[in-house]
């Protein structure tokens, strides 16, 4: 398989193939998306929750992005890796956005950055897409805006709100964003936005009608518990098999039934003789 790029996302948009992308935070999760064909690999500011077990991401850092993001892009060969600006890297200036997306896709390999917000960021985006590196959008409900929403609330709702998701969805596909991520956001109103744009939209929790979809790797494998959001689906109980298996090992260690001699390293017996004759 060749390895996917944003000309691939622009090509499934047109002829109505789904786009899937899935967040991945190190080099083996990196490697088991890619050989399932996952078409993206999202290393997401959720990092910082699912990770790092801070209760937002607002502390996620630059050094913790391109840390996580450059064992992922080790491992992600086919995949489209796509990073996650944090909170503060962009939002203080133009120049600070382009600056920071550079450092993304020269120290963490990237294919491509994304960054929250919507038409007030537009300039960012555009100078960032001037520089040559492909941006993905996110609107809707933006996690490092948190504080302003007053907690995780879906978005657009009302007709002002909606008007306003759609301008925004405009703005950053003029802008130049290659997709852009809808995060909580009505079915119906995800539909809608996703059918008045050329470019993709990836939804999570945004409905059927988006042309691709997004979800964090622990909450769809049942790995992180302290939050569960509406819109996940547990496609496999990983962390209860976890648990059984770190039990397990727990008791076999404890009993002295692990390891056994086929875990073990052989030395040839008179080397031993040997030694404990001359002590
Ligand atoms: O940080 C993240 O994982 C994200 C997804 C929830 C879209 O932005």
């Amino acid at each position: 398989m060749k390895k996917i790029t944003t000309a691939d996302f622009a090509a499934m948009k047109e002829s109505g193939d789904k786009i899937s992308m899935v967040t991945a935070y190190d080099y083996s999760t990196a490697k088991l998306v890619d050989d399932s064909g996952i078409n993206s690999i999202l290393v997401g500011d959720s990092l910082g929750m699912v990770m790092l077990g801070y209760e937002d991401t607002l502390s996620v850092t630059m050094e913790d992005m391109i840390h996580h993001c450059s064992a992922v892009a080790r491992g992600a060969k086919n995949a489209l890796v796509v990073c996650d600006m944090p909170f503060m890297s962009y939002q203080t200036s133009v120049y600070d956005a382009v600056m920071n997306a550079g450092r993304i896709m020269k120290e963490a390999r990237a294919g491509a950055v994304k960054l929250e917000g919507g038409s007030e960021f537009a300039e960012h985006i555009r100078a960032i897409v001037n520089a040559s590196i492909p941006v993905c959008a996110h609107i809707g409900m933006t996690p490092q805006s948190v504080n302003a929403f007053g907690g995780f609330k879906v978005q657009g709702k009302t007709l002002e709100a909606a008007k306003k998701l759609l301008h925004d969805a405009l703005a950053v596909e003029a802008a130049g964003a290659f997709a852009v991520v809808l995060e909580c956001v009505p079915a119906a109103l995800a539909e809608y936005i996703s059918a008045a744009l050329t470019i993709p939209t990836i939804g999570i929790g945004a409905g059927a009608g988006c042309d691709g979809q997004v979800l964090v790797y622990q909450d769809m494998l049942g790995m992180y518990s302290d939050f569960t959001p509406k819109f996940v689906r547990r496609f496999a109980d990983v962390g209860s098999e976890m648990k059984r298996a770190f039990a397990e090992y727990d008791k076999a260690v404890k009993s002295g039934e692990f390891p056994s001699t086929e875990h073990c390293f052989k030395i040839d017996s008179s080397v031993m003789d040997e030694l404990m004759a001359s002590e």
